[in-house]
């Protein structure tokens, strides 16, 4: 089963991605994840995707496709992949057609989630991460219960540097221009894009994605 999450930033693809395959197994594959890993080992593609990173812009369309082709290049292709992040524009989306191809997979399900501007911004400016487990908090909705501590493993909470409110704004504004045209050429796929409400608590909006993809 391969799966496509969209949606705007802070909508929550992340949490209910990692909810998903918690519960079903398989690899979540978030390229936001990838590229704050490549940066913190230091690897040329980290060091250059922060700078768009940084400023809320995409990183270039060649350097992820580069960078899934070779992550999918060592993944069993019966495992569940749940796509957190990607594609994000029209020639990404291509590109990941004819990886897939390569490892004689299909897209089985695109899920887009939604919720309004002023919801996504305080969602984004609650967030915490833990540094070290990845485990991810809200201020607002899911505070930690020992302030900057991660009530998982006991990791310190950051806040991401992309969740400043004017990189916020330039990655709403990214994702409109970009990202959104994608709804129009998956409601036209074969896999048919279902849309979801992010605008209720996560348990809530878990339940409705799994509605969506037929899940018990
Ligand atoms: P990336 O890391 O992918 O960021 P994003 O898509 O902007 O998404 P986020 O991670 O901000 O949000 P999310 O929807 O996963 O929400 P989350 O579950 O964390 O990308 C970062 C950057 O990397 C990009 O700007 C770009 O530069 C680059 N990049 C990445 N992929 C790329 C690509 N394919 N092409 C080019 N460049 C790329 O939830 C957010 C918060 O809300 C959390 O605190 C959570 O606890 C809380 N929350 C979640 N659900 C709910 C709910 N239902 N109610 C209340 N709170 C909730």
């Amino acid at each position: 089963m391969v799966i496509i999450l969209l949606g705007p930033p802070g909508v929550g693809k992340g949490t209910q991605a990692a909810r998903l395959i918690d519960s079903v197994g398989g690899e979540h594959i978030s390229t936001g994840d990838l590229l704050r890993e490549a940066y913190r080992d230091g690897t040329d593609l980290g060091l250059g995707a922060q700078e768009f990173m940084d400023k809320g812009e995409l990183v270039p369309d060649l350097l992820i496709l580069g960078l899934i082709r070779d992550h999918l290049s060592t993944t069993d292709p019966e495992t569940n992949i749940v796509f957190d992040g990607f594609p994000r524009t029209i020639a990404q989306a291509e590109g990941l057609e004819g990886v897939l191809l390569d490892v004689a997979c299909g897209i089985s399900e695109v899920i887009l989630f939604e919720a309004p501007e002023d919801e996504l911004i305080k969602r984004l400016s609650g967030r915490r991460s833990c540094t070290n487990c990845g485990a991810v908090f809200n201020v607002h909705f899911d505070p930690p219960i020992i302030e900057g501590e991660c009530g998982r493993c006991g990791g310190p909470l950051i806040q991401r540097s992309d969740d400043q409110p004017d990189t916020v704004r330039n990655r709403l504004m990214v994702y409109e221009t970009h990202t959104t045209p994608l709804i129009e050429h998956y409601t036209s796929h074969p896999a048919s894009l279902k849309r979801v409400s992010a605008m209720q608590p996560v348990n809530d909006v878990q339940r409705a994605f799994r509605a969506a993809l037929e899940i018990d």
